[in-house]
């Protein structure tokens, strides 16, 4: 039987008898269990597989719940919160002492964020607890963003994923944290760096564990399909180089011309960048089912969603 319900009851009884379930946001899906249980966080770690020392992210149903999570809130992360919540920024502020060591790694500081679905936020509204949500997928796998990619990851160890339909933008919020009271970006994510600049100004990105170790996730190997993957600003050229295998090709608008393609798939034949985000998880999970000899992907456009989309793939060849 299937373990994909709409029914948000449901979700409630089993998130307050301390079980974890899979639950839509507007990034990605999330596998959430109650802030305060030790069994459901502990559950969470254990169903990913994912190690102790990576801190998951707190989501709140409005930003009203903020204080009872941080302990100090900068200016310009409360301009953030105001501008973007509910929607894809996480913020990473200094935890009050109620947020329990396993959700942070040990950290003084806390990941939280407001997520803009519908369901998780009548859900969230209908919970007296935060739920702690990392993607729902096996440590370093492609992330999910429809019920169906969860249900083919967890069908055995999980009760329920709530479905909240596909996930409109696709792939995670971007994490930004302060270092004294200016923000960093630590992860590149749904919202465009230049969004966030019109708000706070420049801010400086440092994406990758080696520059930042405060944030832990940021491996250079994640996001990954299984097949091998590379990334090419020169298409024609890598599949010369792979002529005789069976590729896969990403793109961002353009089909090619090439008998050596056994499977192509634009992802924005507009050159929306905002579509192609929201299409790539599924295309990598698509492409992956296919045993594929080689997926080769375009680099995209280095600005907007194009340089998180970059981020992705980057992660993604490794
Ligand atoms: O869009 C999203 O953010 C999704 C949805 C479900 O909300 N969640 C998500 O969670 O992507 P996860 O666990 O896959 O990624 C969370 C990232 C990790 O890289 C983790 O290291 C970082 O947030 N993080 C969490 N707490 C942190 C902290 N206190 N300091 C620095 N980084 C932190
Ligand atoms: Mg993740």
């Amino acid at each position: 039987m299937s373990i994909i319900s709409k029914d948000i009851s449901k979700a409630v009884a089993l998130l307050t008898a301390e079980d974890i379930v899979a639950i839509p946001t507007e990034t990605v899906y999330g596998l959430a269990g109650n802030i305060y249980s030790e069994k459901a966080i502990k559950s969470i770690f254990e169903t990913k597989k994912r190690p102790f020392f990576n801190p998951l992210i707190v989501h709140i149903p409005s930003i009203d719940q903020l204080t009872d999570i941080a302990a100090y809130i900068p200016e310009k992360a409360q301009l953030l919160a105001e501008a973007f919540w509910p929607g894809p920024i996480t913020l990473v502020l200094k935890k009050k002492a109620i947020i329990p060591d396993l959700i942070t790694g040990g950290k003084d500081t806390v990941a939280v964020r407001v997520p803009n679905h519908p369901t998780t936020l009548e859900l969230l509204n209908q919970l007296d607890f935060p739920l702690a949500a990392p993607s729902a997928n096996p440590f370093s796998n492609i992330s999910p963003t429809t019920a169906q990619h969860v249900e083919t990851y967890f069908k055995d160890d999980i009760k329920m994923v709530l479905d909240g339909g596909a996930c409109t933008s696709g792939i995670e919020s971007t994490i930004i944290g302060f270092e004294g009271d200016e923000p960093v970006i630590y992860r590149l994510g749904s919202t465009a760096i230049e969004a966030i600049e019109a708000v706070v100004g420049n801010i400086e990105i440092k994406n990758t564990k080696e520059v930042s170790p405060d944030a832990p996730g940021m491996l250079a190997r994640h996001y990954a399909p299984k097949t091998k993957t590379i990334l090419t600003d020169n298409i024609l050229e890598a599949l010369k180089l792979h002529k005789n295998k069976r590729v896969g090709l990403i793109t961002f608008q353009s089909e090619i011309d090439n008998p050596n393609i056994e499977v192509q798939i634009a992802l924005s034949t507009s050159g929306d960048l905002a579509e192609s985000a929201s299409n790539l998880y599924d295309v990598l999970h698509q492409l992956d089912k296919m045993h594929l000899d080689i997926i080769i992907a375009e680099e995209f456009p280095n600005y907007g969603l194009g340089k998180s989309i970059n981020d992705r793939l980057t992660r993604a060849t490794k």
